[in-house]
C-alpha cells in the first residue's frame, strides 16, 4: 500500500504577470519506508515539490495523499496541523536556533506536539543519542562541526516521530566525508526505525543510499530505469 500518492499535480508561480509551470501532471507513488532520492537541475522544481509534500504549499491542482489524508485542499490552518503530527524538515543550513543547546533545540520542535516538558527533554535526549551526540547535548551549535549540527537537525526532525522526513539538499554545506556519514546516519534510522526519507541533492555519489532515484525536469518526474 502507497503512503504517498500523487498524481495530476500542477503548480507554477505567476510573476509580473506571467505565469511560469514548474510542476506538470506530476505522478509520485511512495511506499511506507522507502528512501527517495530527488534530483534534477537547478530551478527544476525539486523545493516546490518538497514544500508540497510537506505542507508548507499547496499544488494549483491534483491529489496529494499522505498517509490517507489528501492536503491538496488543506487550508493553513490544517496544514500547519499536517506539518506538526507528521512531517520532518532538514535543512541545508541546519537552522538550529544559536542561543540553544542541542537539547533545547531539540526540545523546543517537541513544544508543538506536547506540553510535558520532561518527557520532550528525555526524547530528545534519547534522539541525540541515536545520532551519537550523548557528549554534546549541552553544547551549542557554534560548539560543533558542520557534520555535528547536521545530526542535532537530523534528531530535531525524527524526535517528533513524523511518518516521512524531507531533508532539502541536506548535505550540501558538507564536505564529502561528513556528507556520507549524515547519509549513513539517515540510512541507518530509515532501516531501525522505518521513517520514509525525500532527500533533495544534486551528488550523484549519494544515489546508492536509495531506494529509488527520480529525476525532475519538464514539470514531472522520471524514474531511473524508466
Ligand atoms: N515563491 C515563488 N515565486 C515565484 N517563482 C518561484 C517561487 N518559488 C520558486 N519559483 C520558481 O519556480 C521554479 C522552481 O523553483 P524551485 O526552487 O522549486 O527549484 P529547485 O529545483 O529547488 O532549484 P535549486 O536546485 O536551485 O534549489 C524556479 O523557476 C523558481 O524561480
Ligand atoms: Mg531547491
Amino acid at each position: 500500500m502507497s503512503l504517498v500518492e500523487i498524481s495530476s499535480v500542477n503548480k507554477g508561480y505567476r510573476s509580473g504577470g506571467e505565469f511560469t509551470p514548474v510542476l506538470s501532471g506530476l505522478r509520485m507513488d511512495v511506499a511506507r519506508g522507502e528512501m527517495i532520492i530527488i534530483m534534477g537541475p537547478s530551478g527544476s522544481g525539486k523545493t516546490t515539490l518538497m514544500n508540497i509534500l510537506g505542507g508548507i504549499d499547496v499544488p494549483d491542482s491534483g491529489r496529494v495523499e499522505i498517509d490517507g489524508e489528501n492536503i491538496a485542499r488543506y487550508g493553513p490552518v490544517e496544514l500547519t496541523d499536517f506539518r506538526r503530527r507528521k512531517v520532518g524538515f532538514i535543512f541545508q543550513f541546519y537552522n538550529l536556533i544559536p542561543t540553544l543547546t542541542a537539547r533545547e533545540n531539540v526540545e523546543l520542535s517537541l513544544e508543538t506536539v506536547s506540553n510535558d516538558r520532561e518527557a520532550n527533554s528525555e526524547r530528545a535526549a534519547r534522539y541525540l543519542g541515536l545520532v551519537g551526540l550523548e557528549d554534546k547535548m549541552d553544547s551549542f551549535p557554534q560548539e560543533m562541526s558542520g557534520g555535528q549540527q547536521q545530526r542535532v537537525a537530523v534528531a530535531r526532525a525524527l524526535a517528533k516521530e513524523p511518518i516521512i522526513v524531507l531533508a532539502d539538499e541536506p548535505t550540501g554545506n558538507l564536505d564529502g566525508a561528513r556528507e556520507e556519514s549524515i547519509m549513513e546516519l539517515m540510512k541507518d534510522i530509515q532501516r531501525d526505525l522505518g521513517i520514509t526519507f525525500f532527500i533533495v541533492t544534486h551528488n550523484d555519489k549519494l544515489k546508492k543510499y536509495a531506494d529509488r532515484v527520480m529525476e525532475l525536469g519538464n514539470g514531472i518526474l522520471v524514474e531511473n530505469g524508466d
